[in-house]
């Protein structure tokens, strides 16, 4: 898959986060890699307080905030900026703001998202307690493209493991972020192979 990319340059992405940036430091540490197809150029958090804000700037990657009170105005600050950075791709990884179907036709089949299920299982929040709730024997993650119905997009890649009887919540979302660190990656050179 990844002889495709050689010699190609790299596609400009952005990352969006809103906390942790678990993700963003793992898709970072794979796009410095000679083979990736990507190159983060830019991190865009709703939150100025996001952990994940600081691998940006250790890796000297232009950061902004958006501040999402006015949501036009938000909005236009970052499709600004997107078009500044020439941006080709988006990755979303934690970003806690839905994004508006006009922002979403500007960048159609260019947005990605990871969730921490098997999608179409489990949408929306706190998908880890559910899942332990409703005692089901396999979880895992996804990477899917974004349409404007939450987590409902194009699947591109999933990882599933099973639920060991010890598991908790707790248990469950260290491994399935683990998944996620590596099935993101793989997920963008098959998306972008695919296209
Ligand atoms: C991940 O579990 C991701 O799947 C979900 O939000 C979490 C973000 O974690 N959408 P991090 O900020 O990447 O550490």
């Amino acid at each position: 898959l990844m002889a495709k990319f050689v010699g190609k340059s790299k596609l400009n992405a952005a990352v969006f986060i809103s906390g942790r940036g678990s993700n963003l430091r793992s898709l970072i540490n794979y796009s410095k890699k000679k083979l990736s197809p990507i190159k983060i150029v830019l991190v865009v958090s709703s939150n100025k307080e996001a952990q994940g804000l600081n691998y940006a700037k250790m890796n000297n990657i232009k950061n902004i905030v958006v501040i999402y009170k006015n949501i036009p105005k938000a909005e236009k600050k970052l499709l600004d900026t997107l078009v500044k950075y020439k941006i080709q791709l988006i990755c979303l990884a934690g970003f806690m703001k839905i994004l508006s179907k006009k922002f979403l036709l500007k960048f159609k089949g260019q947005i990605l998202n990871i969730h921490p299920s098997l999608l179409p299982n489990y949408k929306g929040l706190h998908t880890h307690k559910r899942v332990i709730e409703n005692k089901e024997k396999f979880t895992g993650c996804t990477v899917h493209l974004v349409n404007s119905c939450l987590d409902s997009g194009k699947i591109i890649l999933q990882k599933k493991i099973k639920i060991l009887r010890k598991d908790n919540e707790n248990s469950l979302t260290k491994k399935v972020l683990k998944l996620e660190h590596q099935l993101y990656p793989k997920a963008i050179v098959k998306f972008l192979s695919n296209r």
